[in-house]
């Protein structure tokens, strides 16, 4: 079974799939982390953002593996454990030169459909329902009030002591969205078929409840 959720950032997927990989016992695969690991590589390479030839040779030349643990999934890169590093702010601001190229995208839905072939999976991302996985048994889009998804980013930032204003992780996080949504291959977007499921005022706990139920009735 392939449950697919899709949304901006901060929106609650990332709880969401996690608590409900969890509770159902299925593999939870974090799409996002895929692009991050790639936009790692290119940085730690002192690779060109904007050379795409070179970028395209880079990509062929690494491995990009995320392995499932007990409190959720390792990546690695070229076999270097990079789960920590990638949700660094650097890696963040630079993800959009990445998530936005034809043949990285490509690559990254390979990698995607292999890593659920044969299994239950809870995949969260921005194209999983639209492209990865079109045919996925739930749809769900879920989104939140952009001050909502910032307040929720700023604490996230805290770890890295990089949180700045909460103004300024609003502007951020606008503009991810405006990029996410507005770029020419596999855009954000709410697919027709998806459950719309609005986190505002949700907590974590009611958010997975509300769709175990709505799983359970697909199952
Ligand atoms: O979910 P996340 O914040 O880790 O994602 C980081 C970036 O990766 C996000 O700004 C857009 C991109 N992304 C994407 O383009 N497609 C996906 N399926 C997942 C993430």
């Amino acid at each position: 079974m392939i449950i697919a959720i899709d949304g901006p950032a901060g929106s609650g997927k990332s709880t969401a799939a996690k608590g409900l990989a969890k509770r159902l016992g299925f593999t939870y695969l974090d799409s996002g982390a895929m692009y991050r690991a790639f936009t790692w590589k290119v940085s730690s390479s002192g690779a060109d953002f904007g050379d795409k030839e070179g970028l395209c040779k880079l990509l062929d030349d690494t491995s990009i593996r995320i392995e499932c643990s007990a409190g959720g999934s390792e990546v690695f890169v070229d076999d270097v454990n990079v789960t920590g590093e990638i949700r660094h702010p650097s890696i963040t601001e630079n993800i959009h030169y990445i998530s936005s190229l034809e043949f990285v995208r490509r690559r990254m839905v390979e990698l995607q459909r292999d890593f659920a072939r044969g299994k239950d999976v809870i995949a969260e991302g921005r194209d999983m329902c639209s492209v990865v996985f079109p045919n996925a048994d739930k749809k769900i889009y879920m989104d939140a009030d952009v001050k909502e998804r910032a307040k929720r980013r700023h604490s996230e930032l805290r770890t890295f002591n990089d949180e700045g204003s909460l103004d300024s992780v609003v502007e951020d996080i606008a503009q991810r969205d405006h990029r996410d949504s507005t770029r020419q291959f596999a855009p954000l977007k709410r697919e027709p078929d998806a459950l719309y499921l609005d986190t505002t005022d949700l907590c974590a706990d009611d958010v997975v409840s509300m769709l175990i139920k709505e799983i359970k009735e697909e199952q």
